[in-house]
């Protein structure tokens, strides 16, 4: 998008503004489908690679930038971490400047550019997505971005996600944003939750006996709440967190007359749970493997994040 003249004497604020303007704009316009909804606007080089240090971007990640313009977020992350990956981007011309970055950098074995709508590209093989979109055009993402693999790091640079919070947001000074005229820049981190919601059922030894265990989970995007029961009866739910597929909650239970903490972490992998499961008493202490079953799924609220099964139940593994 062509800058006004005297552009970098705007107000941040306002210049936001016109941008949101001049896209919203862009996207009520008849010819919508052939112009890219987002206007090029490079990220400068100091946030990139803050994002990248935010992500935690390594050789092993494959990486998607979503309208990708010159190509920097890509070639960044593959000269700096050797990491793998591809950018898309409507318009040809950034299309052909990224493919140079990406020779000039000694990368372009380990990073491709396609002319290709971010909405028509699939997302299935990233570890990490960057975005710097739109709100709209990240609410649009959204579900798509939910169906991603538990864990799979997504980074957007300026905008957010609606009600899904993210886990980490920064904000910086960026002298070289807005071609130089300078400016903020937020950053914003999110980890694909697990589904998690619903009813879960493990046993657990305790003097020679299976002791029953049962936890119902809410789930709204990774912030999960719920409540417990030891032998059937109600304890109150501790600590309860979900990043990605690693899931840690803990509770304190009267077991055998004394009061024993029980600390649970484990991964979660559709239907099952496995991982480790502490306790510590007075009279009772121990760490066992733990291994949980969903009995039923129950509904998060959210159509992204519906549990794929819902209503499924299963036999009991005690
Ligand atoms: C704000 S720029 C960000 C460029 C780069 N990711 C960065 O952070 O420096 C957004 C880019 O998205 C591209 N774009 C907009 N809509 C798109 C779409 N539907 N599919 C692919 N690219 C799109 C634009 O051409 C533009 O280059």
């Amino acid at each position: 998008m062509p800058l006004p003249p005297r552009w970098h004497e705007v107000p941040a604020a306002a210049r936001f503004a016109i941008h949101v303007a001049a896209l919203a704009a862009l996207s009520l316009s008849p010819a919508r489908a052939l112009e890219p909804r987002v206007p090029y606007v490079p990220t400068p080089q100091d946030v990139v690679e803050r994002m990248l240090e935010i992500a935690k971007v390594g050789p092993h990640d494959y990486l998607i930038d979503l309208g990708s313009g010159d190509g920097r977020i890509v070639v960044t992350a593959a000269r700096k971490y050797g990491t793998r990956g591809f950018g898309v981007d409507l318009n040809p011309e950034r299309i052909r400047e990224s493919t140079v970055n990406a020779r000039r950098a000694g990368v372009s074995e380990k990073v491709a550019f396609y002319q290709r709508d971010l909405f028509e590209t699939s997302l299935t093989d990233a570890t990490v997505i960057t975005m710097y979109l739109l709100p709209q055009v990240n609410i649009e993402l959204r579900p798509r971005l939910l169906e991603l693999k538990p864990g799979t790091r997504l980074v957007s640079h300026d905008f957010d996600m609606g009600d899904w919070k993210p886990d980490t947001h920064i904000k910086m000074d960026a002298k070289d944003k807005y071609g130089g005229a300078g400016g903020a820049s937020e950053i914003y981190f999110w980890i694909v939750p697990a589904r998690v919601a619903g009813v879960w059922r493990w046993a657990l030894p305790v003097s020679g006996k299976p002791l029953d265990y049962e936890v119902k989970l809410e789930q709204r995007y990774q912030v999960i709440t719920g409540s417990a029961a030891v032998g059937g009866r109600a304890v109150k739910l501790q600590n309860a967190r979900l990043r990605g597929d690693a899931i840690r909650f803990s509770f304190t239970a009267e077991v055998n007359g004394a009061s024993v903490k029980h600390e649970f972490s484990g991964r979660v992998a559709g239907e099952a749970v496995t991982g480790s499961a502490k306790m510590s008493g007075a009279r009772l202490q121990g760490q066992h493997d733990w291994n949980a079953r969903r009995m039923t799924t129950t509904s998060t609220g959210l159509r992204e994040l519906e549990p794929r099964v819902l209503h499924s139940v299963h036999s009991a593994v005690h």
